[in-house]
């Protein structure tokens, strides 16, 4: 089975729990803002595309942090209306779609930023043709993700050696992603590794795991679900002060369409 064939979540389903379980403490988000300011170089004058945008973890802070015009798209329904009300329809406008076909003209933004999304998507490297299509020529393209070539970047790895099997399969390795790159035409820059805090305690890790907060504990079976889950309760009991409770590596791949380039082929 290609990591392209491994089955997808629906996330229709998971959206309310998605919207509790996945909210970032202030101060992460506040680290993933600058970087993300940083690298896709954005301004108050920016157009900013959120491609697989969920609940908006990223797409109204953006907005708000940069004065950037911010559009959040997402292929579900059921995500975007756990959007929170305030923030829908204000500074950004939420767009229900499939980042494989996207409704865009050539050329329309700066930056397009995905957030653990590339893996869920069925057909990436023609979703990555259509981010290389919408960027602006010298745009960048930001990828929000775990990464394979790391060791052990999430603690839930260790206990729940299954949903690490089904990452390494579903995840596009560096290689992989440089390849799909390079076959749209976005020449990737750099990798970013970010510690980031992702919780204030191993209990609150705990009950976030307990939510099957990371997708790959939906792909697992409920047996190999509870056997992991035994297995960090009791970690936790024995180690509740292990920094891995709190901190995880989340990378991010900078890539840039080239200025004289189309980006069509
Ligand atoms: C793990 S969630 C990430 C949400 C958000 N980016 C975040 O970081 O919180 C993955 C999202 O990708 C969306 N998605 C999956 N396939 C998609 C597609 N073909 N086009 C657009 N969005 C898609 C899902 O609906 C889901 O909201």
């Amino acid at each position: 089975m290609t990591s392209e064939q491994m089955p997808l979540i629906n996330y229709d389903t998971i959206a309310p729990d998605y919207a509790e379980s996945r909210q970032m403490l202030p101060e992460t988000l506040a680290q993933w803002l600058g970087l993300i300011v940083q690298e896709g170089r954005l301004s108050g004058d920016s157009v900013v595309l959120d491609l697989g945008c969920g609940v908006g973890l990223f797409t109204d802070p953006l907005a708000h942090a940069t004065g950037a015009t911010v559009c959040g798209v997402d292929l579900s329904r059921e995500m975007l209306r756990q959007v929170p009300p305030a923030l829908a329809g204000l500074l950004t406008p939420f767009v229900q779609a499939d980042g494989s076909a996207l409704p865009f003209a050539e050329v329309s933004f700066d930056c397009v930023f995905m957030s653990h999304v590339l893996h869920h998507v069925s057909g990436r490297t023609q979703c990555l043709r259509e981010v290389a299509r919408c960027l602006k020529p010298g745009g960048r393209f930001l990828n929000r993700t775990l990464r394979t070539s790391l060791p052990t970047p999430v603690i839930e790895y260790r206990f729940f050696p299954e949903a690490k099997e089904v990452d390494a399969r579903r995840l596009p390795s560096d290689a992989e992603l440089d390849t799909m790159l390079r076959a749209v035409r976005l020449t990737p820059l750099r990798w970013i590794d970010v510690w980031q805090k992702g919780a204030n305690s191993a209990e609150t890790r705990l009950a976030q795991i307990r939510q099957k907060y990371m997708s790959s504990l939906h792909l697992i079976t409920e047996e190999q679900f509870q056997a992991g889950l035994r297995r960090a309760e009791r970690y936790a009991r024995q180690h509740p002060d292990d920094p891995a409770w709190q901190y995880e590596t989340v990378s991010m791949l900078v890539a840039e369409k080239p200025d004289e380039v189309s980006g069509n082929d």
